[in-house]
């Protein structure tokens, strides 16, 4: 913690450099940090904007079992032919639906058919081959050799492959397969069944593959796959998400027993949470072989009983418990095992070594009951005990509240192994969190399940240079401290361009294409360039400015009425400015050289004057001296016009709530509607009191406190604004402080691998102008390096389809000067040194 305790000491003392100021590092290989953690970065996978069917999953064929609706969606007739969707006679229980087709005319000169879509078409490439199988029962007519499957252009025009169905149609169930060899090219192609003979045929899991990644059965899409193996991923979680808990009902959620062993055998379900049916072909065993493919290190989320609007009892938890416990036989158990047995039959011999299971997704918020989170830890413990007594070396990962704070907990006296902790949040929260953990309690881990730089209005289009180098920022930080922060993944990975139901996402695709935005680069390199052990360093002119000036103060409610009065500001060498004085100028204390603070209260008369106030929304009114707020609504602010021109004021007043949910809104450093900081007392729904902040229009928590307010009471509060450094006081007693985030001219992350003679410096660097770094080395020699850059021209720069390689990382280049480093604007920056005579470690390390 030393360390970390002096780079702050040195931040405070330069807290006034300039933006021009040269960064400076020293790099002494005696002082070190953490052991990186073999888990450091991985994958999250969750079925959402189609990432899986319609996307990963490589079927393409789309409504295959004809489950998706009452009507036969995704499919069309091609001539006369009648399409039904059909419930009797099916081909086993997995299946509720079927499709009985009428070719009244069919014949060979005039073929009838039907044809499918696939997800908003198909990609057909010249000389690959295509697999069919289908399941068919002739009802009347004969159909056996009658059957040509044609893969054909999106206008019909050309047919870019056909074959005969060779096999036998009955009056039973029957597979039929082919292989259609591609002649022609298509990107946006559909499937083609046609009949040269009439009559009625009943059909049911109609599946068309084209090759797969690693040329696995039931496979994954080659170009997307590549994708997520490019970035070298530790762990995959899987399957979700919010997918995971399901919505409405147990029904809608990934059940992991109906997602194995035979297509046919799976009936799918809907995915409520993101607004389609999937058909589960992307089961548990195929994202094993993922991992597995991949040697990534399995991470299983699990249904706790608690989904988006249904709660199933926890005295009726047990038998999820059971289903955990067969998930992990299934996944790890020996061939001789009931699950493990099943797993052989479905061709998979070996144990897959699922490493880490989550309990349950998001749902340990902070509330009694509700908000998914009802028994949260009681359900936990029936998970953990079962699981740690029979698999003791599997990790489990518990929930921490995933939204309304940026300080989530672990708030039960249960073990667990690792928290999930979700940050959604702005690229400047990214920055500003860069020392989240620096100064966290040691004996947690923490696993960022789910960040992104998302935060609507800033990151451009799907995401730009501006998001993701925020992104890099956070990762920097967590992986200097990584004994507490062992595992991160970004979220969520996929969308298919035709249903972006979350619009943040590292790779984006159609049926033909992909690209990817910059957090993908990010993702990919930083693993790539991840070191064994952190490497300490000190720093000089690293700070680009850390106080406001010419601040404002004012009030607000949210969703609340209430009424405030006797304000008073009292600081140091006050300046004002403004039509009426706010504040006497300052005194000297005779004899001492220190400033004293006085105070000056706003009487009632400017009060009922309300010549000093802008109200900025909300129903507010004077009354007898008090400013009220009458509004029911979110976010009704007013604010002082007097510019506050010092580094140390105190801000008090007076309040009192008169109705609503919540408590106060304390305004101060307000700057204009898009930057300031509030104190938020009795917020999130009366519950908590917490300093936000909104920078550039994105709102983000630095310090949370439980407490709750009562209506007609009046409360004193107060603001103690000294540079940096903010304290706030109910009646007299702290409740909240923080440190206002300092931004920083370059965020780095240093590690060493002394085996190999290797040291690695990430740097960040997230403003237009290019900065000089300096290196200073102790107890090593650094003999040479080479960098590789991720840079943007501009911080809103991106990707898209239409443009896809405009911001790319580039290629290595010798580092020319070990000791003076140039960091372009808008870039990350991957330095390898080789290094030698390296000294060992002497500090105590975290
Ligand atoms: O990643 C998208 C969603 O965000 C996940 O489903 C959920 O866990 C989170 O709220």
């Amino acid at each position: 913690m030393k360390h970390i305790r002096f780079i702050l000491f040195l931040v405070s003392l330069l807290c006034t450099g300039t933006s021009f100021a040269q960064v400076s590092m020293t790099l002494d290989a005696t002082q070190r940090g953490p052991m990186t953690s073999p888990y450091q970065y991985g994958l999250f996978f969750e079925e959402i904007n189609h990432a899986g069917d319609g996307g990963l999953y490589a079927e393409l064929i789309r409504n295959r079992s004809f489950e998706d609706s009452d009507l036969p969606v995704n499919w069309f007739a091609v001539g006369n032919t009648h399409l039904n969707i059909i419930r009797i006679g099916l081909l086993n229980k997995a299946q509720n639906q079927a499709l009985q087709v009428v070719f009244p005319s069919a014949s060979k000169k005039n073929p009838e058919g039907l044809a499918n879509e696939g997800f908003w078409g198909m990609k057909f490439v010249k000389d690959s081959t295509y697999h069919l199988s289908f399941w068919a029962k002739a009802i009347k007519g004969n159909f056996t050799n009658h059957l040509i499957a044609l893969l054909q252009s999106s206008d019909g025009h050309t047919v870019c492959g056909q074959t005969l169905v060779i096999g036998k149609i009955g009056k039973v169930w029957t597979k039929l397969s082919a292989t259609i060899k591609a002649t022609g090219n298509s990107d946006n192609g559909h499937f083609v069944l046609l009949s040269s003979s009439k009559g009625t045929l009943d059909l049911d899991v109609v599946s068309l593959f084209p090759y797969t990644w690693k040329n696995r059965p039931n496979g994954l899409r080659p170009d997307l796959a590549q994708l997520l193996e490019d970035t070298h991923p530790r762990f995959l979680r899987f399957p979700g998400g919010c997918y995971v808990e399901g919505k409405e009902n147990y029904d809608n959620a990934f059940q992991w027993k109906k997602t194995i062993g035979r297509i046919e055998d799976r009936p799918g379900h809907q995915n409520l949470n993101w607004g389609y049916r999937v058909s589960d072909g992307l089961g548990f065993d195929e994202f094993l072989q993922l991992c597995e493919d991949m040697k990534a290190a399995p991470l299983f989320v699990v249904n706790v009983g608690l989904g988006h609007g249904y709660v199933i009892p926890l005295n009726q938890v047990d038998t999820l418990v059971s289903n955990t416990m067969d998930a992990i036989e299934y996944a790890n158990g020996p061939v001789t095992s009931k699950w493990g047995s099943i797993r052989a039959k479905n061709g998979h011999p070996a144990p897959y070594n699922l490493k880490f299971i989550e309990v349950g997704n998001e749902n340990y918020q902070n509330v009694s009951k509700g908000s998914q989170s009802d028994d949260y830890p009681e359900r936990y413990f029936k998970f953990y005990s079962a699981i740690k007594a029979k698999y003791p070396s599997i990790q489990i990962i518990g929930n921490v509240e995933a939204w309304g704070t940026d300080h989530p907990s672990w708030r039960n006296h249960y073990p667990v192994d690792l928290q999930d902790e979700h940050y959604y949040r702005s690229f400047d929260w990214m920055r500003h969190n860069y020392r989240k953990y620096d100064t966290c309690n040691r004996n947690i881990h923490v696993y960022n399940g789910e960040y992104a730089a998302n935060n609507a209005g800033t990151y451009g289009r799907y995401g730009d240079m501006n998001s993701a180098l925020g992104e890099a920022i956070y990762m920097l930080g967590m992986e200097r401290n990584s004994d507490v922060c062992s595992m991160a993944s970004f979220a969520p990975i996929f969308t298919n361009v035709h249903n972006p139901a979350w619009p943040y996402d590292m790779i984006h695709f159609d049926a033909a294409q992909s690209f990817c935005t910059p957090s993908y680069y990010v993702q990919k390199l930083m693993p790539e360039y991840l070191g064994k052990q952190n490497l300490l360093w000190t720093e000089t002119g690293n700070i680009k400015s850390c106080v406001n000036t010419l601040n404002q103060v004012g009030v607000g409610t949210w969703n609340t009425q209430a009424s405030y009065k006797d304000f008073s500001v009292t600081g140091e060498s006050l300046n004002v400015s403004g039509s009426v004085k706010f504040f006497k100028n300052s005194k000297r204390t005779k004899g001492t050289n220190k400033k004293k603070l006085i105070s000056f209260s706003i009487t009632p008369q400017i009060l009922s004057a309300n010549k000093s106030w802008k109200d900025l929304s909300g129903l507010w009114k004077v009354d007898e001296g008090m400013r009220q707020e009458t509004a029911n609504m979110e976010k009704c602010l007013s604010v002082n016009d007097q510019r506050i021109n010092t580094q140390h004021y105190v801000y008090s007043l007076k309040a009192r709530k008169d109705g609503g949910k919540e408590g106060f809104l304390v305004l101060f450093n307000y700057k204009d509607a898009k930057n300031y900081v509030w104190w938020n007392v009795g917020g999130w729904r009366n519950t908590s009191n917490g300093i936000e902040i909104c920078k550039d229009g994105a709102t983000y928590t630095i310090s949370s406190s439980r407490g709750s307010v009562e209506e007609n009471k009046w409360y004193d509060l107060k603001v103690d604004v000294n540079g940096d450094s903010i304290k706030c006081y109910i009646n007299g007693k702290l409740t909240n402080s923080a440190v206002l985030p300092v931004d920083q001219l370059l965020y780095q992350s240093v590690q060493i691998d002394e085996t190999n003679g290797k040291m690695i410096l990430k740097v960040v660097n997230p403003d237009a102008q290019s900065r000089s770094l300096n290196m200073n080395y102790k107890n090593m020699d650094v003999m040479s390096g080479q960098v590789l850059r991720y840079e943007g021209k501009k911080g809103t720069d991106e990707n898209t389809i239409e443009n896809p390689y405009h911001v790319v990382p580039g290629k290595m280049m010798t580092v020319k000067d070990v000791y003076h480093l140039n960091i372009p604007a808008f870039s990350l920056n991957f330095y390898t040194f080789n290094i030698s005579n390296i000294a060992p470690q002497t500090n105590l390390s975290k």
